[in-house]
Protein backbone atom coordinates (compact mmCIF):
# COMPACT_ATOMS: atom_id res chain seq x y z
CA UNK A 1 0.00 0.00 0.00
CA UNK A 2 1.09 3.38 -1.00
CA UNK A 3 0.08 6.85 0.05
CA UNK A 4 -0.89 8.56 -3.02
CA UNK A 5 -2.01 11.97 -4.00
CA UNK A 6 -4.06 12.55 -7.01
CA UNK A 7 -4.29 16.32 -8.25
CA UNK A 8 -7.46 16.38 -10.11
CA UNK A 9 -8.95 13.50 -8.77
CA UNK A 10 -12.87 14.99 -9.06
CA UNK A 11 -12.31 15.51 -12.92
CA UNK A 12 -12.68 13.23 -15.34
CA UNK A 13 -9.68 10.77 -15.42
CA UNK A 14 -8.70 11.36 -12.25
CA UNK A 15 -11.79 10.28 -10.70
CA UNK A 16 -11.81 7.06 -12.70
CA UNK A 17 -8.05 6.70 -11.44
CA UNK A 18 -8.85 7.62 -7.58
CA UNK A 19 -11.46 4.51 -7.77
CA UNK A 20 -8.67 2.31 -9.20
CA UNK A 21 -6.21 3.27 -6.51
CA UNK A 22 -8.60 2.82 -3.80
CA UNK A 23 -9.78 -0.61 -5.31
CA UNK A 24 -5.80 -1.41 -5.35
CA UNK A 25 -5.89 -0.64 -1.25
CA UNK A 26 -3.59 2.55 -1.29
CA UNK A 27 -3.81 5.70 1.10
CA UNK A 28 -5.16 8.66 -1.45
CA UNK A 29 -5.63 11.95 -1.25
CA UNK A 30 -7.36 14.59 -3.66
CA UNK A 31 -6.37 18.03 -4.20
CA UNK A 32 -9.10 19.75 -6.74
CA UNK A 33 -10.75 23.38 -6.62
CA UNK A 34 -13.55 21.69 -8.25
CA UNK A 35 -13.76 23.92 -11.17
CA UNK A 36 -14.82 21.74 -13.50
CA UNK A 37 -14.31 19.09 -11.75
CA UNK A 38 -17.71 17.12 -9.24
CA UNK A 39 -18.23 16.46 -5.76
CA UNK A 40 -20.01 13.13 -6.76
CA UNK A 41 -16.90 11.85 -8.69
CA UNK A 42 -14.66 11.88 -5.29
CA UNK A 43 -14.57 8.46 -3.98
CA UNK A 44 -15.72 8.25 -0.26
CA UNK A 45 -12.45 6.78 0.60
CA UNK A 46 -9.84 9.34 -0.09
CA UNK A 47 -9.01 12.55 1.68
CA UNK A 48 -10.36 15.87 -0.08
CA UNK A 49 -8.70 19.09 -0.14
CA UNK A 50 -10.45 21.91 -1.68
CA UNK A 51 -7.42 24.04 -3.11
CA UNK A 52 -6.02 25.29 -5.78
CA UNK A 53 -2.50 24.21 -7.25
CA UNK A 54 -1.35 27.38 -7.41
CA UNK A 55 -1.51 28.68 -3.78
CA UNK A 56 0.40 28.64 -0.88
CA UNK A 57 -2.00 25.86 0.88
CA UNK A 58 0.08 23.26 -1.85
CA UNK A 59 3.51 23.50 0.45
CA UNK A 60 1.58 22.83 3.98
CA UNK A 61 -0.58 19.95 2.35
CA UNK A 62 2.93 17.83 1.16
CA UNK A 63 4.72 18.82 4.41
CA UNK A 64 1.79 17.38 6.53
CA UNK A 65 1.06 14.38 4.14
CA UNK A 66 4.46 13.02 3.05
CA UNK A 67 2.97 11.09 -0.28
CA UNK A 68 4.76 8.34 -1.58
CA UNK A 69 3.52 9.43 -5.49
CA UNK A 70 1.67 11.90 -7.13
CA UNK A 71 -0.12 11.88 -10.92
CA UNK A 72 -0.77 15.17 -11.31
CA UNK A 73 -3.68 15.77 -13.63
CA UNK A 74 -5.68 19.12 -12.40
CA UNK A 75 -5.34 21.54 -15.12
CA UNK A 76 -7.59 24.23 -17.04
CA UNK A 77 -8.55 21.99 -20.13
CA UNK A 78 -10.36 24.42 -22.22
CA UNK A 79 -8.56 24.90 -25.48
CA UNK A 80 -11.20 27.87 -25.89
CA UNK A 81 -10.58 29.61 -22.55
CA UNK A 82 -6.39 29.42 -23.26
CA UNK A 83 -6.88 31.51 -26.52
CA UNK A 84 -9.15 33.66 -24.87
CA UNK A 85 -7.49 33.94 -21.66
CA UNK A 86 -3.60 32.57 -21.60
CA UNK A 87 -2.77 34.35 -18.50
CA UNK A 88 -5.28 32.41 -17.18
CA UNK A 89 -4.15 29.27 -18.55
CA UNK A 90 -0.10 29.75 -17.83
CA UNK A 91 -0.88 30.42 -14.27
CA UNK A 92 -2.90 26.98 -14.11
CA UNK A 93 -1.05 24.69 -16.76
CA UNK A 94 2.40 26.04 -16.50
CA UNK A 95 3.13 27.88 -12.68
CA UNK A 96 0.62 25.95 -10.92
CA UNK A 97 2.11 22.23 -12.18
CA UNK A 98 5.49 23.64 -11.47
CA UNK A 99 4.27 24.27 -7.67
CA UNK A 100 3.48 20.87 -7.54
CA UNK A 101 6.62 19.41 -9.22
CA UNK A 102 8.95 21.46 -7.02
CA UNK A 103 6.78 20.38 -4.11
CA UNK A 104 7.66 16.70 -4.94
CA UNK A 105 11.10 17.25 -5.28
CA UNK A 106 11.59 19.35 -1.84
CA UNK A 107 9.51 16.79 0.09
CA UNK A 108 11.52 13.76 -2.13
CA UNK A 109 8.61 12.20 -3.59
CA UNK A 110 9.37 8.44 -4.85
CA UNK A 111 8.18 9.44 -8.35
CA UNK A 112 5.45 11.89 -10.29
CA UNK A 113 3.48 11.10 -13.00
CA UNK A 114 1.92 14.19 -15.28
CA UNK A 115 -1.01 13.85 -17.86
CA UNK A 116 0.36 15.79 -20.60
CA UNK A 117 -0.72 16.14 -24.09
CA UNK A 118 -0.24 14.58 -27.02
CA UNK A 119 -3.18 15.05 -29.39
CA UNK A 120 -2.36 18.83 -29.13
CA UNK A 121 1.32 18.82 -28.83
CA UNK A 122 2.61 17.59 -32.11
CA UNK A 123 0.38 20.05 -34.45
CA UNK A 124 -1.14 18.25 -37.69
CA UNK A 125 -0.25 14.60 -38.20
CA UNK A 126 0.27 13.04 -41.78
CA UNK A 127 1.23 9.93 -39.73
CA UNK A 128 1.24 8.72 -36.29
CA UNK A 129 3.22 10.90 -34.09
CA UNK A 130 5.87 9.15 -32.13
CA UNK A 131 7.88 11.35 -28.84
CA UNK A 132 10.55 11.96 -31.52
CA UNK A 133 8.02 14.10 -33.34
CA UNK A 134 8.61 17.80 -33.70
CA UNK A 135 6.78 19.60 -31.28
CA UNK A 136 4.15 22.18 -32.70
CA UNK A 137 1.83 23.32 -30.48
CA UNK A 138 -1.10 24.90 -31.77
CA UNK A 139 -2.61 26.66 -28.77
CA UNK A 140 -1.52 28.52 -25.28
CA UNK A 141 -2.88 25.51 -23.68
CA UNK A 142 -0.33 22.95 -25.39
CA UNK A 143 2.42 25.73 -25.16
CA UNK A 144 1.53 25.42 -21.48
CA UNK A 145 1.33 21.62 -21.14
CA UNK A 146 4.71 21.85 -22.73
CA UNK A 147 6.08 23.84 -20.02
CA UNK A 148 4.82 21.45 -17.51
CA UNK A 149 6.84 18.68 -19.05
CA UNK A 150 10.19 21.26 -19.05
CA UNK A 151 9.91 22.29 -15.71
CA UNK A 152 8.91 18.78 -14.87
CA UNK A 153 12.55 18.12 -16.51
CA UNK A 154 13.99 20.85 -14.47
CA UNK A 155 12.83 19.31 -10.77
CA UNK A 156 15.02 16.05 -12.00
CA UNK A 157 17.65 18.25 -12.15
CA UNK A 158 17.03 20.46 -9.44
CA UNK A 159 16.00 17.65 -6.91
CA UNK A 160 16.68 14.08 -8.74
CA UNK A 161 12.93 14.06 -8.95
CA UNK A 162 12.12 11.09 -10.43
CA UNK A 163 8.97 11.29 -13.16
CA UNK A 164 7.24 9.42 -16.38
CA UNK A 165 5.22 11.99 -18.57
CA UNK A 166 2.45 10.78 -20.20
CA UNK A 167 0.62 11.97 -23.19
CA UNK A 168 -2.72 11.44 -24.01
CA UNK A 169 -4.45 11.41 -27.01
CA UNK A 170 -8.20 11.97 -26.89
CA UNK A 171 -9.51 10.43 -23.83
CA UNK A 172 -13.40 9.32 -23.63
CA UNK A 173 -15.56 7.39 -20.80
CA UNK A 174 -18.13 8.14 -18.24
CA UNK A 175 -17.87 10.92 -16.10
CA UNK A 176 -16.22 12.88 -19.32
CA UNK A 177 -19.17 15.87 -19.55
CA UNK A 178 -19.00 17.83 -16.16
CA UNK A 179 -21.67 20.63 -17.78
CA UNK A 180 -19.17 22.60 -19.56
CA UNK A 181 -16.92 22.03 -22.53
CA UNK A 182 -15.22 18.71 -23.21
CA UNK A 183 -14.44 15.99 -25.52
CA UNK A 184 -16.06 15.94 -28.27
CA UNK A 185 -17.52 12.26 -27.31
CA UNK A 186 -18.22 13.68 -23.96
CA UNK A 187 -20.42 16.45 -25.73
CA UNK A 188 -22.23 14.52 -28.27
CA UNK A 189 -23.27 11.20 -26.29
CA UNK A 190 -24.42 13.84 -23.15
CA UNK A 191 -26.27 15.93 -25.83
CA UNK A 192 -28.08 12.73 -27.64
CA UNK A 193 -28.76 10.96 -24.30
CA UNK A 194 -30.50 14.18 -23.31
CA UNK A 195 -32.43 15.22 -27.24
CA UNK A 196 -30.06 18.27 -27.26
CA UNK A 197 -28.63 19.22 -30.61
CA UNK A 198 -24.57 18.74 -31.10
CA UNK A 199 -22.65 22.02 -32.71
CA UNK A 200 -20.23 20.19 -35.52
CA UNK A 201 -17.25 22.88 -36.05
CA UNK A 202 -16.09 22.18 -39.50
CA UNK A 203 -17.32 19.49 -41.91
CA UNK A 204 -16.56 16.55 -39.76
CA UNK A 205 -13.26 15.73 -41.52
CA UNK A 206 -11.05 16.21 -38.83
CA UNK A 207 -9.81 12.77 -37.61
CA UNK A 208 -8.69 12.64 -33.55
CA UNK A 209 -7.14 9.41 -31.95
CA UNK A 210 -9.65 8.38 -29.33
CA UNK A 211 -8.44 6.20 -25.97
CA UNK A 212 -10.78 4.82 -23.55
CA UNK A 213 -10.50 6.04 -19.92
CA UNK A 214 -9.73 2.66 -18.36
CA UNK A 215 -6.68 2.41 -20.79
CA UNK A 216 -5.69 5.43 -19.62
CA UNK A 217 -5.70 4.31 -15.82
CA UNK A 218 -3.79 1.44 -17.03
CA UNK A 219 -1.06 3.59 -18.42
CA UNK A 220 -0.89 5.31 -15.12
CA UNK A 221 -0.62 2.73 -13.10
CA UNK A 222 2.09 0.68 -15.50
CA UNK A 223 4.23 4.38 -15.40
CA UNK A 224 4.48 4.10 -11.50
CA UNK A 225 6.41 0.70 -11.80
CA UNK A 226 8.52 1.23 -14.93
CA UNK A 227 12.12 1.76 -14.27
CA UNK A 228 12.71 4.62 -16.79
CA UNK A 229 12.06 8.22 -16.77
CA UNK A 230 10.75 9.74 -19.20
CA UNK A 231 7.92 10.95 -21.96
CA UNK A 232 4.93 8.20 -23.43
CA UNK A 233 2.31 8.64 -25.94
CA UNK A 234 -0.54 7.07 -25.17
CA UNK A 235 -3.07 6.57 -28.19
CA UNK A 236 -4.97 3.82 -29.70
CA UNK A 237 -2.99 4.63 -33.58
CA UNK A 238 -6.17 4.91 -35.23
CA UNK A 239 -7.22 8.21 -36.77
CA UNK A 240 -10.94 8.11 -36.71
CA UNK A 241 -13.04 11.29 -37.93
CA UNK A 242 -15.02 13.22 -36.13
CA UNK A 243 -18.44 11.81 -39.04
CA UNK A 244 -17.50 8.45 -38.22
CA UNK A 245 -18.16 8.90 -34.37
CA UNK A 246 -21.21 10.61 -34.96
CA UNK A 247 -22.68 7.16 -37.13
CA UNK A 248 -21.40 4.68 -34.25
CA UNK A 249 -22.98 7.27 -31.41
CA UNK A 250 -26.00 7.13 -33.58
CA UNK A 251 -25.95 3.31 -34.31
CA UNK A 252 -25.44 1.89 -30.35
CA UNK A 253 -27.69 5.18 -28.73
CA UNK A 254 -30.68 4.05 -31.77
CA UNK A 255 -31.46 7.84 -32.09
CA UNK A 256 -31.28 10.33 -34.62
CA UNK A 257 -28.45 12.47 -34.15
CA UNK A 258 -29.61 16.47 -34.52
CA UNK A 259 -26.60 19.33 -35.05
CA UNK A 260 -25.58 22.26 -36.60
CA UNK A 261 -22.59 22.98 -38.01
CA UNK A 262 -20.03 25.79 -37.44
CA UNK A 263 -16.95 27.19 -38.75
CA UNK A 264 -13.39 25.79 -37.51
CA UNK A 265 -12.26 27.10 -33.88
CA UNK A 266 -9.10 28.05 -33.85
CA UNK A 267 -6.66 25.98 -31.16
CA UNK A 268 -7.77 22.54 -33.28
CA UNK A 269 -5.64 20.68 -35.69
CA UNK A 270 -7.32 19.08 -38.48
CA UNK A 271 -5.73 15.51 -37.82
CA UNK A 272 -3.83 14.26 -35.03
CA UNK A 273 -2.98 10.42 -34.03
CA UNK A 274 -0.44 9.04 -31.87
CA UNK A 275 2.21 6.43 -32.50
CA UNK A 276 2.10 4.59 -28.96
CA UNK A 277 4.76 1.88 -29.72
CA UNK A 278 7.25 2.82 -26.75
CA UNK A 279 4.92 2.53 -24.39
CA UNK A 280 3.94 -0.35 -25.51
CA UNK A 281 7.87 -1.32 -25.45
CA UNK A 282 8.61 -0.24 -22.14
CA UNK A 283 5.08 0.09 -20.12
CA UNK A 284 3.90 -2.84 -21.77
CA UNK A 285 1.06 -1.08 -22.27
CA UNK A 286 -1.36 -1.21 -24.95
CA UNK A 287 -5.15 0.05 -25.71
CA UNK A 288 -7.81 -2.81 -24.80
CA UNK A 289 -11.25 -1.49 -25.25
CA UNK A 290 -12.76 -0.90 -28.67
CA UNK A 291 -14.02 2.56 -29.84
CA UNK A 292 -17.08 0.63 -30.25
CA UNK A 293 -17.83 -1.14 -26.79
CA UNK A 294 -16.48 2.14 -24.77
CA UNK A 295 -18.80 4.53 -26.98
CA UNK A 296 -21.33 1.85 -25.86
CA UNK A 297 -20.33 2.35 -21.94
CA UNK A 298 -20.18 5.75 -22.20
CA UNK A 299 -23.62 6.22 -23.64
CA UNK A 300 -25.22 3.94 -21.09
CA UNK A 301 -23.82 5.89 -18.22
CA UNK A 302 -25.28 9.41 -20.52
CA UNK A 303 -28.11 7.67 -20.79
CA UNK A 304 -28.47 6.68 -16.83
CA UNK A 305 -27.37 10.37 -16.42
CA UNK A 306 -30.04 11.58 -18.57
N1 LIG B 1 -9.66 14.43 -21.65
C1 LIG B 1 -8.74 14.36 -22.60
O1 LIG B 1 -9.03 14.01 -23.75
C2 LIG B 1 -7.31 14.70 -22.27
C3 LIG B 1 -6.35 14.54 -23.29
C4 LIG B 1 -5.03 14.85 -23.01
C5 LIG B 1 -4.66 15.28 -21.75
N2 LIG B 1 -5.61 15.45 -20.79
C6 LIG B 1 -5.18 15.90 -19.47
O2 LIG B 1 -5.73 15.04 -18.49
C7 LIG B 1 -5.93 15.76 -17.28
C8 LIG B 1 -7.34 15.53 -16.75
O3 LIG B 1 -8.25 16.05 -17.70
P1 LIG B 1 -9.80 15.63 -17.69
O4 LIG B 1 -10.19 15.38 -19.08
O5 LIG B 1 -10.06 14.61 -16.66
O6 LIG B 1 -10.46 17.03 -17.30
P2 LIG B 1 -11.29 17.50 -16.02
O7 LIG B 1 -11.60 18.94 -16.24
O8 LIG B 1 -12.41 16.57 -15.76
O9 LIG B 1 -10.21 17.35 -14.85
C9 LIG B 1 -9.38 18.39 -14.44
C10 LIG B 1 -9.54 18.54 -12.93
O10 LIG B 1 -8.63 19.55 -12.45
C11 LIG B 1 -9.32 20.40 -11.53
N3 LIG B 1 -8.65 21.70 -11.55
C12 LIG B 1 -8.61 22.59 -12.58
N4 LIG B 1 -7.88 23.67 -12.23
C13 LIG B 1 -7.43 23.44 -10.97
C14 LIG B 1 -6.63 24.18 -10.06
N5 LIG B 1 -6.14 25.38 -10.40
N6 LIG B 1 -6.36 23.66 -8.84
C15 LIG B 1 -6.87 22.44 -8.48
N7 LIG B 1 -7.65 21.70 -9.30
C16 LIG B 1 -7.91 22.18 -10.53
C17 LIG B 1 -10.75 20.46 -12.05
O11 LIG B 1 -11.68 20.85 -11.07
C18 LIG B 1 -10.95 19.02 -12.53
O12 LIG B 1 -11.45 18.21 -11.48
C19 LIG B 1 -5.60 17.22 -17.59
O13 LIG B 1 -4.29 17.48 -17.15
C20 LIG B 1 -5.67 17.29 -19.10
O14 LIG B 1 -4.82 18.29 -19.62
C21 LIG B 1 -6.93 15.17 -21.02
Amino acid sequence: MSKILVTGGAGFIGSNLVDKLINQGNEVVVIDNLSTGKKENINPKVKFYNADICSLAIDEIFKNEKFDYVFHLAAQIDVRVSVANPEFDNKVNAIGSYNIFKNCGLNKIKKVVFISTGGALYGDCLKPASEKTLIQPVSPYAIHKYSAERYLELCYDLYNLDYVVLRLANVFGPRQYSGGECGVIGLFTYNIANNKSSTLYGDGSKTRDFVYVSDVVVACLKAITVKQRGVFNIGNGKEISILQIINVIKKIAGKKFIYKQEKNRIGEVQRSVLDSAKAKKILDWEPRVKLEQGLKNTIDWAMKKS
